[in-house]
């Protein structure tokens, strides 16, 4: 299976980072084929300009944007890990999907209404958010993350979500239970591998 990872922290010391770390070991260890797409590291400007928006109604798009495209087409799966950031998506990874899932490459405006035409690609999500587990619950924040994320965006545009995973309170957990958390990310990974 190929295995494309989007991976968004700016930190090489952070818990994200260690998911990643185990997420790739899990999936080579399975002989997939992995590649990984550090969105601190490319060279992918995350903002949306005006000239992306003229290319798009031509249906064309910038070089950068075609290289991640490409990984996407190359791809059975994808695997989205990022933190929570002001209840949502990382700015970066926010610019990712506003220039790279564009009209007639990740949906398409039919008589009927908007269509996915990612329709082959099975998506896993992994968290991390630095409030508890019960606090989100309590506020109904998990439900919202699942409307904007799961289905606003991935299954927008055809994409099945296999698994939308949370781990909660990461800044004060103990070290144990970080350990049991990336046991836990492990299991998840192993399972799609
Ligand atoms: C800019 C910023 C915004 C954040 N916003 C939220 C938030 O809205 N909800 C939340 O639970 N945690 C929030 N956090 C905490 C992070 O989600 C948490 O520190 C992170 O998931 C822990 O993983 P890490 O060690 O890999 O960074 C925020 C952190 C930063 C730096």
């Amino acid at each position: 299976m190929k295995h494309l990872i989007v991976y968004c922290h700016p930190n090489p010391a952070s818990f994200n980072h260690a998911i990643l770390e185990k997420v790739k070991e899990t999936f080579e260890n399975g002989k997939n084929e992995v590649r990984i797409r550090d969105l601190y590291q490319l060279d992918l400007d995350p903002v949306l300009k005006g000239k992306d928006l003229m290319l798009m109604k031509e249906g064309k798009v910038e070089k950068d944007v075609e290289e991640e495209q490409k990984n996407i087409v190359w791809a059975d799966t994808i695997t989205f890990i990022y933190p929570i950031w002001w209840t949502g998506l990382p700015a970066r990874l926010k610019g990712y999907i506003e220039r790279v899932f564009t009209p007639g490459f990740a949906y398409a405006y039919t008589e009927k209404g908007p269509e996915g035409l990612l329709k082959s690609k099975k998506v896993l999500i992994l968290n991390t958010t630095g409030s508890p587990r019960e606090r989100y619950e309590a506020m109904g924040m998990f439900k919202s993350f699942y409307n904007t994320m799961d289905t606003g965006i991935f299954e927008f545009c055809g994409m099945k979500v296999i698994g939308h995973e949370f781990f909660s309170a990461v800044p004060f957990v103990s070290q144990d239970h970080r350990a049991d958390m990336l046991d836990e990310v492990e299991q998840i990974a192993e399972r799609i591998a």
